[in-house]
């Protein structure tokens, strides 16, 4: 449903801004970043001044026709819009351009439509985007047929629901609500199971092109799609991290956060960033050498907050140190504790510090002591050696003599019921005495 068509759409772009709006020149240079993400060449772009809203365009008329007057002259055949429009505004700007408009909510989720790997990914994406479509499909959506290219805003369920009835639209929407219901009560359990193995949980975010997807790569020395556009990694992935003093933790590569990001959209993705909600640790990563890093943290907090993730505990790196001139370190707060790492997932620099940071966060209580087992215990003694938490062993005709040495966290998921575990749950959580 969502392939992707070969030709590209040439774009002009419009961006709106007010006076107290921050910096204008930024993000321009973002939204050309998006549409570019999109796939589209952008052949013209026109900065508009929009202190009151006009009802009819949104921008004004006079900006109207200077978008015209520049469609012509690149024979453009796309107008995408840097602000959320009304379907009225849309619909007008349309027929006064006689070219495709599509708004920033569209282009995003046609961006989300190319990016969408998973099963759920793609529900969600096609239920976003004739959600979006069901509000523009009132009349008069016949103008442009005979226009129609390119690929922008033509992705996914347009082609099709355009010329078909709302009714339909409905029953399709409905049948997708339900589909996805379906794989995420799936994909709860299988949460749930990660859960009850109590493996540690890390999710990497950020705000977009922070390095994320580069950081997760080699942490689990793994192969996911890396590339210098938006949203490369739009379903999160998990993997195993091993090698960790805590043992090993599972990590979640989640959405690129990005300002903005219109409201519904964040509803749509919520199980994509589930896997941030249910997280034990947050690797909150950070371009160290955008000089706004500290603005686009509190961007991802909002969203994150938003989601309900903003009580995990989070660990902020500060990526790309090899752009500015900062050496690899841990910070620590006054009491000891880590506040910040500071890395370079491009050249490796600083990675091992991570990783002992990591194991410290992830480790909690580390329990060094004797444990004697009887000989039945050859299981438990089996997965004690698997997750390498024997230090020292020795046997005899009484059964097992180990020295464990390994983090709490380690051990607790290993007790199981298994009948001769009541040693080592003692270890771990010791009988009180009077
Ligand atoms: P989204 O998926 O869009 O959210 O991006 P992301 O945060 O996953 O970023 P990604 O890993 O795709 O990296 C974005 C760009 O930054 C890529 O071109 C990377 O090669 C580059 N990059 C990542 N880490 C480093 C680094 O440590 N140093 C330098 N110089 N570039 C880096």
């Amino acid at each position: 449903m969502f392939d992707r068509q070969k030709k590209g759409d040439r774009a002009v772009i419009v961006l709106p801004h007010s006076r107290g709006e921050g910096d204008a020149v930024r993000r321009g240079q973002e939204f050309a970043e998006l549409v570019r993400s999109a796939g589209a060449e952008i052949l013209g772009s026109i900065p508009a001044r929009v202190e009151a809203p006009n009802p009819r365009f949104y921008i004004g008329t006079g900006k109207a026709d200077e978008v015209a007057e520049a469609v012509r002259a690149t024979e453009a055949d796309l107008v995408l819009v840097d602000h959320v429009l009304s379907p009225v505004q849309e619909r007008n700007l349309e027929k006064h351009l006689s070219v495709r408009v599509v708004d920033r909510a569209g282009l995003i989720l046609d961006i989300f439509a190319q990016r969408a790997r998973s099963h759920e990914g793609k529900l969600e994406v096609e239920l976003a985007q004739l959600k979006h479509l069901a509000t523009r499909l009132v009349r008069g959506w016949t103008h442009l047929d005979s226009q129609r290219g390119g690929a922008i805003g033509n992705r996914g369920p347009g082609e099709t629901q355009l010329e078909t009835d709302r009714r339909l639209l409905g029953e399709r929407v409905k049948m997708l609500t339900k589909r996805l219901e379906k794989v995420q009560t799936q994909r709860t359990q299988q949460r749930r199971a990660r859960m009850r193995n109590t493996v540690p949980r890390v999710a990497l975010v950020g705000y977009t092109n922070a390095g994320k997807s580069t950081l997760f790569n080699v942490l689990t020395t793994g192969g996911v799609y890396v590339a210098d556009q938006l949203f490369a990694t739009l379903d999160p992935t998990v993997r195993k991290i091993d090698g960790l003093a805590c043992g090993p933790a599972v990590v979640a590569d989640t959405v690129g956060f990005i300002r903005e990001l219109p409201h519904d959209l964040v509803a749509a993705f919520r199980a994509t960033l589930a896997e941030a909600r249910d997280a034990d640790l947050l690797i909150h990563v950070s371009d160290a050498a955008d000089e706004e890093r500290e603005l686009l943290r509190k961007v991802v907090n909002k969203v994150l907050e938003e989601i309900g993730a903003g009580d995990v505990p989070q660990l902020s790196v500060m990526n790309k140190i090899d752009l500015v001139d900062t050496a690899a370190r841990i910070d620590r707060g006054d009491g000891g504790e880590i506040r910040q790492v500071w890395l370079s997932a491009a050249t490796g620099e600083g990675l091992n510090l991570l990783r002992d940071a990591l194991g410290e966060l992830l480790g909690g209580e580390r329990i060094q002591a004797g444990l004697e087992l009887p000989l039945e215990a050859g299981r438990l003694h089996a997965r004690l050696k698997a997750a390498g938490a024997v230090s020292v062993e020795d046997i005899d005709e009484h059964g097992w003599h180990l020295t464990i040495d390994a983090p709490r966290s380690v051990l607790a998921p290993l007790l199981g019921d298994d009948a001769h575990a009541r040693p080592l749950r003692d270890l771990i959580d010791p009988p009180l005495v009077d």
